[in-house]
């Protein structure tokens, strides 16, 4: 898969890029990561990628064209990172991990022009809460997505992650068996695989059921 970021700040992507599993998914030729200033498409000598609000406003916000001239460079599905997108969810993260080309558009200042949503796929969002950037949300989508492409990560270790099958993973342990009077559950240690899968699923149901009831009901994965 390739990535490109269209960003006014390309250094934050560089941590991103040369730690973890990105990283790893980098240098396995699994991904391709490009990262794209659009200060450079600005059309005027100051290199100006941002305005003052027409019928007046606080702050600037960032013209369509430097950002429509990034997104020509590229392929595959444009998406925005706005707090006015949909949610983003592991479903999306899934869908998108089976494109070839992604492009991820952050935002900065007041935010986009208006004419901005009509260049593009998607808009997501990755919460309830405004953030200076969509630097950092873009690569919280990028992460997400990364880990599921095939043979980035080994496929279990994220057959049950959360929200993997509409469910919250199941509780975990490792040594010591006992810490703070606290025991690792009996069940998990005497080997029977049937057994220990059952109790996994019966806890990973409990768990769903009493702190996330909607993600049963949206049912939006296979089970
Ligand atoms: C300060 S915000 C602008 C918010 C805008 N005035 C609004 O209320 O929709 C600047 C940029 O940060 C990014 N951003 C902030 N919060 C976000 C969120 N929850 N999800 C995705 N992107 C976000 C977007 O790219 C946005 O254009």
């Amino acid at each position: 898969m390739k990535i490109n970021f269209i960003t006014l700040f390309p250094n934050y992507y560089k941590p991103f890029v040369s730690e973890s599993i990105t990283k790893r998914a980098i240098e396995k030729n699994k991904l391709e990561v490009k990262i794209i200033d659009f200060r450079k498409f600005a059309d005027n000598k100051h290199n100006k990628v941002d305005d003052i609000v027409y019928g007046g406003g606080q702050g600037m916000l960032l013209m369509v064209e430097p950002i429509d001239k990034a997104m020509e460079t590229t392929k595959g599905k444009r998406i925005l990172l706005s707090p006015q997108g949909k949610p983003f969810t592991q479903a999306k993260a899934k869908e998108l991990a089976k494109e070839k080309e992604l492009t991820f558009i952050a935002g900065h200042y007041e935010g986009f022009d208006e004419r901005i949503r009509k260049l593009i796929d998607e808009e997501i969002s990755i919460g309830d809460y405004v953030l200076t950037g969509g630097e950092l949300p873009s690569m919280v989508l990028a992460d997400a997505i990364v880990r599921l492409i095939p043979g980035v990560i080994k496929e279990e270790s994220h057959a049950n992650d959360s929200f993997q099958n509409a469910l919250l993973d199941h509780p975990q342990y490792t040594r010591p068996r006992e810490y703070k009077n606290m025991k690792v559950p009996e069940v998990l240690l005497n080997g029977n695989h049937a057994k220990i899968e059952e109790w996994r699923k019966q806890k990973q149901l409990e768990k769903t059921k009493k702190v996330r009831p909607d993600i049963i009901e949206r049912g939006d994965d296979e089970k």
